[in-house]
């Protein structure tokens, strides 16, 4: 197939160009580098051995997009490009839905004018908030508790309207739990610029010493240890699930909602003991106060995923720790090298 990867360079992004890409398939980019490095696309082309199609294009803009459509006849299109840090989109809740949603209204609006009608889309755990059972199914109650949530609920909802409105338009809606770990080269990883929100990074740059220790967000949850609860799944598997969805939109025909999770629940201090083990490292941490808005527990029932695509998560958290740690070690900066060459100059301002 030809596809297009919306938001291809960034962390999920380019480990799913990897997997289409050792699947044959015709792999092209779209991002604006607006949370991704042009270094991406060099790591991509020395894994692949081959070049890189990349756009720089960004999707609000409408007319680049059409430009893009009209350069090939895409199959399909997985849709990875959005704002995704919940505290920054409560302080910036307009630029996460002018981003985020427009975003997906230009798309869709270019899909239907080029006559693309299949979607892979990178939705979210977030979509259950605090959840009334666990572990959580795709039938479970859906409520958001932030702007972030909010979008790409909003999001999942337009996309339904969109195959209701045309019976041809197939989507699958891939509800993401807590992707961690890297590429096995280590080439190739979750780079947050700032200091990171979520835990696994925070631990990596804690364990190459760029930051002093971790802060544990609250001790005293109902939990197995006290500290909160997630269904942590190895970036490597949640990129295959991409290429299985699509494989599954050509082949059945109907559209597609699963969740993408191990189904088992670990803990703040369970995945700082795993990472110890993987790295050698100490990671000192600290407990404090429980974070605003998160949840004791959000684990997955992964189960529809399997029967639907035959896919299941296969990475343990020992392997997800081993190539986070193997990532951040070889990039103790990330991809710190940011514009550091001409090359990356050449395509930030191109
Ligand atoms: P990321 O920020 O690393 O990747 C997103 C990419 O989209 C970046 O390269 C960014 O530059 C690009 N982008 C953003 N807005 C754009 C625009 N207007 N035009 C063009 N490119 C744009 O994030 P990620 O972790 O790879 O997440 C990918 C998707 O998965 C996102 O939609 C996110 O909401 C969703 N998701 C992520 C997680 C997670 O914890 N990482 C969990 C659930 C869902
Ligand atoms: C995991 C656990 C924290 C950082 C977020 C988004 C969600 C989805 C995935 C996109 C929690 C604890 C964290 C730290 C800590 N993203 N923690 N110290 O909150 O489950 O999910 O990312 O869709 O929408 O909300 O992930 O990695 O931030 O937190 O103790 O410095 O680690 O309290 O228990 P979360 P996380």
């Amino acid at each position: 197939m030809r596809i297009l990867l919306c938001g291809g360079t960034g962390y999920i992004g380019c480990h799913a160009y990897l997997v289409l890409a050792a699947r044959g398939h015709e792999v092209t980019i779209a991002d604006n580098f607006s949370n991704s490095s042009p270094q991406v696309l060099h790591r991509l082309e020395t894994l692949t051995e081959s070049s890189v199609n990349f756009h720089r294009v960004d999707m609000r803009d409408r007319l680049a997009l059409a430009k893009l459509f009209s350069t090939r006849r895409f199959d399909a299109v997985v849709h990875f490009a959005a704002l995704k840090a919940v505290g920054e989109s409560c302080e910036r809740p307009l630029d996460y839905f002018d981003n985020n949603i427009s975003g997906t209204i230009n798309l869709l609006q270019a899909m239907r004018e080029a006559e693309v009608r299949n979607l892979v889309f990178s939705s979210s755990a977030t979509v259950y908030g605090d959840p009334e059972r666990l572990p959580i199914r795709e039938d479970a109650r859906l409520q958001v508790t932030n702007p972030y949530g909010r979008t790409k609920l909003v999001m999942e909802e337009l996309i339904g309207d969109v195959c209701r409105a045309d019976p041809a338009f197939r989507s699958a809606n891939l509800r993401y739990f807590n992707p961690v770990g890297a590429h096995e080269s280590g080439m190739v990883g979750e780079d947050p610029g700032g200091i990171p929100n979520n835990l696994m990074p925070y631990i990596c740059q804690v364990a190459v010493g760029l930051r002093d220790k971790l802060s544990v967000f609250g001790g005293d949850w109902p939990t197995v240890d006290g500290t909160g609860v997630r269904d942590y799944i190895h970036v490597m598997d949640l990129a295959r699930a991409h290429a299985d969805a699509l494989d599954y939109l050509a082949r059945e025909d109907r559209n597609l909602t699963v969740n993408l999770g191990t189904g088992k629940g670990v803990s703040v201090l369970e995945l700082v003991r795993g990472f110890e083990k993987a790295s050698g490292r100490n990671i000192p941490y600290e407990i404090v106060d429980r974070r605003n808005g998160d949840v004791a527990e959000v684990y997955a029932d992964p189960s529809l995923a399997q029967r639907l695509l035959g896919w299941r998560a296969e990475f343990d958290v020992d392997a997800m720790c081993r190539d986070a740690w193997r990532w951040q070690s070889l990039n103790p900066q990330g991809y710190a090298s940011l514009f550091s060459t001409e090359s990356d100059r050449a395509l930030a301002t191109a």
